[in-house]
């Protein structure tokens, strides 16, 4: 693998240590204690341990650096060029659920810009990373998006609407509009994973309103690395830690979004 920063290996190394809570969590999760943070939206002690352990990590070898993370907020709010952007555990009512499909995403950015992010995957074991210039990795073997041409041969995924969603008409009528076109929709709970699944080809696209930052972040570089297409619609509506976003392999892009702004 080529991805050398300094950035993606501290990245590399916290996921690895944070995994092993995660998987020994996942094992237990009988023993989860769990609180409501919304209408359908939970965190669980597993959340909160995963993320302390993430961020006595990368702050052991930058204190002063920025970090927006779901569960704790923004720490070191003044350094705005170099920051972490964390999602502790991406898909959290899979995890508590005991589905498998959830992961660590974490990604850096300076001068606000992704540079390099990782998603990992601790119980299939496999861990996305890419870095800017540098290419989009799945373990150590490059990925590429998708060849998909054909609007209506493509599988496509997406998720929401949240419980609290006060747009949930919009999103199930673009559902809709997106189902009739495409050959598959899919809705697997967990952005992160989703998004690095059109990285390495699984998907031709992906499409989300209403995510947060730490949602994305990481999945922002590795589809750009891996050859696709990464938008934000409706982004004057956005404010800057909450995205509608819009990936593709880029051949589908425009019909896509073409469909969700039907
Ligand atoms: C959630 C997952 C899910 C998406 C939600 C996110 P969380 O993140 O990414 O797929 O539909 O909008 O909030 O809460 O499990 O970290
Ligand atoms: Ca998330
Ligand atoms: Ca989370």
């Amino acid at each position: 693998m080529r991805l050398n920063s300094p950035q993606i290996n501290l990245i590399i190394k916290a996921c690895m240590k944070a995994s092993r809570s995660v998987i020994r969590d996942f094992g237990e999760i009988e023993n989860l204690q769990v609180s409501s943070k919304g209408p359908g939206d939970f965190v669980t002690s597993a959340d909160k341990r995963t993320e302390k352990i993430l961020i006595e990590e990368l702050q052991k070898a930058h204190p002063e650096y920025g970090i927006i993370t779901e569960e704790t907020g923004i720490i070191n709010k003044s350094n705005t060029k170099n920051r972490w952007i964390i999602d502790p555990i991406d898909g959290t009512f899979n995890f508590m659920n005991g589905i498998p499909q959830f992961a660590i995403s974490i990604g850096y950015e300076e001068d606000n810009e992704i540079k390099c992010g990782v998603i990992f995957n601790p119980i299939s074991n496999e861990m996305f990373c890419a870095e800017k210039g540098n290419g989009a990795y799945l373990n150590n073997t490059r990925i590429r998006v998708s060849k998909q041409k054909i609007i209506s041969d493509a599988i496509v995924v997406t998720g929401g609407p949240k419980g609290a969603s006060k747009i949930k008409d919009k999103i199930f009528s673009e559902y809709i509009n997106v189902s009739k076109s495409v050959a598959n929709v899919r809705k697997f709970g967990s952005a992160a994973l989703d998004i690095a699944y059109v990285a390495c080809g699984r998907f031709d696209g992906y499409w989300q309103r209403e995510l947060s930052y730490w949602d994305i972040a990481a999945g922002i570089i590795l589809v750009k690395e891996a050859g696709g297409f990464v938008d934000f619609f409706e982004e004057e509506k956005n404010l800057p830690l909450k995205k509608n976003i819009l990936v593709t392999n880029s051949l589908i892009h425009e019909e896509l979004r073409g469909l969700i702004n039907k």
